[in-house]
């Protein structure tokens, strides 16, 4: 099956088909002192730019981690360095104990990261079904078991399988974009900007969702626009502005936090 427009990254590569090893599981116990996700003095960028100047952030196993920050400060880029779409040209992403700053794309979904881009998330032209085909590609054994949990999961999904994913709401397609990566049970789970474009109710639906999918042992690490929401659902936050780390706190603390406003009106 090759289809004429893939995602834009990679919660599955097809060339991962059959090579790998079962993604790691989800459920793991949380307060372990040691990081699940660490990134330190991460410099990345495009072409002759930088555009992460040393970005630190860690993330706990069991946690839910938030990245803010203005327009361009590099969230998605640093995003993209940690799934390894851009390289990471100094300092280093260690995730479950191994650096894996050189690792191909498909290596680090293998290891149990999944990253969900904000655009391109689906492919277009395929069914439902299909693409959590595709996202269940480097599992070992077969993924109709798999499958049949994410449309128990996502009930709305489980109705029209056949569905071409193109045609689907804003939310569904956020939907099936998060079950597509979870089909491989990753123990971390990193979305850009999952509410983006959704509306208010939806977009509640969509944070609720991703708590529940937290609460079943997945870590998360969201970027938001949506601050208010993604903050009072995450135990900790990270500000971001141009490239560099801002602010870190616990996730209702930065809500108060009196620089916050003033960072979003560019004073
Ligand atoms: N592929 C690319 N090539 C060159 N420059 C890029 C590329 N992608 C992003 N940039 C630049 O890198 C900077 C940071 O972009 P990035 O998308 O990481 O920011 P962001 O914080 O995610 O912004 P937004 O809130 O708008 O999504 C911007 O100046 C952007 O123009
Ligand atoms: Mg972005």
């Amino acid at each position: 099956m090759t289809p004429p427009e893939p995602p834009d990254a990679g919660a599955v590569e097809p060339e991962a088909a059959g090579s790998a090893a079962p993604a790691s599981q989800g459920g793991e116990p949380r307060g372990n002192s040691q990081p699940l996700l660490q990134c330190s003095e991460v410099v990345a960028g495009y072409g002759a730019t930088n555009i992460l100047h040393g970005v630190s952030l860690a993330v706990n196993r069991g946690e839910v981690v938030t990245i803010i920050g203005p327009n361009g400060s590099g969230k998605s880029t640093l995003m993209k360095a940690i799934a390894g779409l851009v390289r990471v040209r100094s300092g280093r992403v260690s995730f479950r104990d191994a650096d894996v700053s050189h690792f191909p794309p498909q290596r680090i979904v293998r290891e149990g990261l999944c990253y969900v881009p904000q655009v391109a998330n689906v492919f277009p032209t395929l069914s439902i079904r299909e693409n959590l085909e595709m996202g269940g590609f480097i599992r070992r054994g077969g993924s109709e078991e798999r499958i049949q949990e994410m449309f128990r999961m996502f009930p709305d999904l489980g109705r029209r399988p056949n569905q071409q994913a193109g045609s689907l709401s804003g939310g569904q397609r956020q939907m099936l974009a998060i079950g597509r990566a979870l089909m491989v049970e990753p123990t971390l789970l990193i979305l850009d900007e999952p509410t983006a474009g959704l509306a208010p109710a939806i977009m509640h639906s969509t944070f609720e969702m991703l708590q529940d999918i937290n609460r079943g042992g997945v870590s998360l690490l969201l970027v938001e626009q949506n601050t208010r929401e993604a903050l009072m659902m995450s135990d900790r936050g990270y500000v971001l502005a141009v490239g560099e780390n801002r602010l870190e706190d616990k996730g209702s603390a930065l809500l108060d936090h009196p620089e916050l406003e003033m960072l979003y009106l560019g004073a």
